[in-house]
């Protein structure tokens, strides 16, 4: 399983892959927006500053919603550095532009999936990544990991490539769960991958460990 952090907060992106486990970044707008970022020359320094602490995928975002509009963008953001990874919005030039981005090999992650039948069209539009929104299912009542479970067993099916990024991850728990369902990538705040690190027994033990340690010296 594969761990992106969901930010574009510079320091939570250097803790976590200063702890080796890194695998890659998602960024959004809104994300972008929380750390001040704003404006086109802005937004791309930003990401590659992002590019030069990480080694792994760093998902860009286009604004257009239009298909001239996000090729353009696209391919701006495809040219900035080898790691990056072109997301789309799942809308229907959004779904056109990842079959045109994925026939010239540029890597793409189609967003803001919310049912299984848009996971199959962009599977179908030869996506790298595919986004299901586990978190905010769940906040309105709907089961995000039952979307997950389903998108697996869709792309089990018929050997789909398109890789399940469970977006919207909120904590640990999510992270679990969808390691279990085979989730191929999981992304989210810094603390759902710290927590993971966390055992009262695992505390309380070194305390011992090193206690007794002492005692013997
Ligand atoms: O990766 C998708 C993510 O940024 C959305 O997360 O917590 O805003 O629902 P959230």
């Amino acid at each position: 399983m594969k761990f992106f952090i969901d930010t574009a907060n510079l320091d939570q992106i250097s803790e976590a892959q200063s702890l080796g486990i890194l695998d890659g970044v998602t960024t959004n707008p809104s994300l972008m927006a929380k750390e001040g970022i704003t404006g086109e020359k802005n937004i791309i320094d930003h990401y590659k500053k992002i590019c030069s602490i990480v080694d792994g995928d760093v998902s860009a975002e286009v604004i257009s919603t239009d298909f001239e509009g996000m090729i353009k963008e696209g391919e701006t953001l495809a040219a900035l550095h080898p790691q990056i990874v072109v997301k789309l919005p799942m809308i229907k030039d959004g779904i056109k532009a990842c079959k045109y981005f994925s026939d010239k090999g540029i890597r793409t992650n189609v967003t803001l999936v919310f049912s299984s039948g848009q996971a199959l069209l962009a599977a179908k539009a030869g996506a790298t990544y595919v986004s299901p929104f586990l978190g905010r299912l769940d906040d309105i009542s709907t089961d995000g990991l039952h979307l997950i479970s389903e998108i697996r067993h869709i792309y089990n099916n018929y050997g789909f490539e398109t890789e399940i990024l469970a977006a919207s991850i909120r904590h640990t728990m999510h992270v679990i769960d969808c390691a279990k369902i085979g989730a191929d990538v999981m992304t989210g705040p810094l603390s759902s991958i710290t927590g993971l690190l966390k055992h009262p027994l695992t505390d309380i033990g070194l305390a011992k460990f090193l206690e007794d340690y002492k005692k013997g010296n």
